[in-house]
């Protein structure tokens, strides 16, 4: 049977009180949307079906490279409509899985019993719930199977006992479901066209209903307000957390770290509090993140030593390099191998060659440095003149004393020296000490001036 997932993404989200669509909001980094979406992509489906209402614009925008067709519901009278709205581009011999595009956590593996479950007839997925409020209740016959599942709002007094309750996702052959959909009625206490109805109906045809209860209630939380949405924010990076330390990496404090992408680890890596992690990033082994750094799009050696403060974004680091506190790698900066990148160290597409020293306060910009450099304290490439950017070459061994200010485009040459408080407009030979500051001279007969008495 081929797989057609229906996602559901038509709610207004009205309680998240937000200019953004609910299922643009993130976790972990990711939009709601996106992660149902990864999900969904990972069971490989014929299609995917995203069934959108509330500000359509937006949220097709943002997935408008996804392979998907995209249905709307231009009405939103139920969860039952909704689905009934893609039934037209599912073909019968198919089988269909119902996704919410504002729960994200539903895994793959769970969502492959779910199928099996409904090969044959209508499978949900159901959990039991300490607090059930709000949640359609799975209602189970005398000898256990699912009889219907009664919505909140039309429970009566026993039903609202039940705990075990209805996540909304489903799963059923298209053929069989189409013609339940076609049934529904929205004689309720909501006036809408439900989904869960199905399940009655199911019954009442003598087709086969059953049944997959997770015991992980993080896979089926949806988001309906930004407390939820934290809450859930919470419990997934606690679980990236328990992952990170499964693969051999220390956290000082598994609570106070934050995964907004991939983060790739070595062995025996060590992360102090408070670090951000954001798009792709790689840790070799043994690397050791300092206290408040940000992390972002970035790939690590073996070794490296990131000390606290540091915001790396867009670079490569080489094995044993150390950088910070407080420096900022910004994209394209390329650390060959126990480069030492300081405090107050700024660099932008910057290549630094194997054993470089940058320590203290400079801005290295649009540069190519050699190996075994070593740049001053307040050194600044004068990479930009106002319309374009122009690069500085600082060759193997060059010694650039404090404070110089590197005009570009501009070549210190091999071995050079570049004398302290330096303005460097034209290349710098090699082995040579280039001085390009006003001579010193001592004015003796100087008097200071005085305080004038008041008038
Ligand atoms: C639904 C289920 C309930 C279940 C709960 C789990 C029904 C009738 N009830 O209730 O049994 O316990 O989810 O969270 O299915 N949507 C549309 N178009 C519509 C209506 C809804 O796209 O016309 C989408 C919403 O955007 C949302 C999802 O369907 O993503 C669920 O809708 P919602 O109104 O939140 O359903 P609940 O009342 O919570
Ligand atoms: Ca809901």
């Amino acid at each position: 049977m081929s797989l057609h997932i229906v996602i559901l993404a038509a709610g207004a989200g009205t309680r998240m009180k937000s200019a953004r669509p609910k299922v643009l909001h993130p976790i972990a980094g990711e939009p709601l949307l996106g992660h149902v979406l990864n999900t969904a992509m990972a069971l490989q489906p014929e299609r995917v079906h995203i069934v959108y209402g509330h500000e359509a614009d937006q949220v097709r925008a943002h997935f408008a490279h996804a392979d998907v067709n995209w249905v709307l519901q231009q009405q939103r009278l139920g969860t039952g409509h909704a689905v009934a709205q893609a039934m037209p581009s599912i073909p019968a011999e198919g089988q269909v899985l119902v996704l919410y595009g504002d729960v994200p956590g539903l895994q793959a593996a769970t969502a492959q019993t779910l199928l099996q479950e409904g090969s044959e007839g209508l499978a949900v997925l159901t959990v039991h719930l300490d607090d059930p409020t709000g949640y359609g209740r799975i209602i189970r016959d005398e000898s256990d199977a699912v009889r219907a599942i009664v919505e909140h709002k039309d429970a009566n007094s026993a039903e609202l006992l039940v705990q075990e309750v209805n996540t909304g996702f489903m799963a059923a052959p298209a053929g069989l479901l189409r013609g339940w959909l076609d049934r529904l009625s929205c004689d309720n206490a909501q006036g809408e066209y439900y989904l869960t109805d199905c399940v009655a109906l199911a019954r009442a045809d003598g087709a086969k209903v059953g049944a997959v209860v997770t015991d992980d209630p993080m896979q089926v939380q949806g988001v309906n307000d930004r407390q939820q949405l934290a809450a859930l924010e919470r419990s997934w990076q606690g679980r990236i957390a328990q992952q990170l330390m499964r693969e051999g990496t220390t956290l000082i404090d598994p609570a106070r770290i934050d995964v907004r992408g991939q983060l790739g680890v070595g062995v025996d890596c060590v992360i102090d509090v408070n670090c951000v992690f954001e798009g792709r990033v790689e840790l070799g082994d043994g690397v050791h993140i300092g206290p408040n750094c940000v992390l972002r799009n970035c790939r690590l050696g073996n070794g490296v030593q990131v000390q606290a403060f540091s915001h790396i974004d867009g670079a490569e680091i080489g094995v044993d390099c150390t950088v910070g506190p407080y420096a900022r790698l910004r994209p394209g900066t390329q650390l060959g191998n126990q480069v030492r990148v300081g405090n107050f160290v700024e660099t932008k597409q910057a290549i630094v060659g194997d054993g470089s020293k940058i320590n203290h306060l400079s801005y290295v910009g649009d540069a190519q440095v050699g190996r075994g450099v070593n740049i001053g304290a307040g050194t600044i490439t004068c990479n930009y003149d106002g319309a374009n950017k122009h690069l500085t070459r600082i060759e193997d061994h060059a010694f650039i004393g404090s404070n110089t200010a590197l005009v570009a485009p501009v070549c210190v040459g091999r071995g050079a020296t570049v004398a302290a408080g330096s303005t460097i407009t034209k290349d710098a030979p090699e082995q040579a000490l280039t001085v390009a500051r006003t001579k010193q001279r001592s004015i003796t007969a100087w008097v200071r001036p005085q305080k004038k008495p008041k008038s």
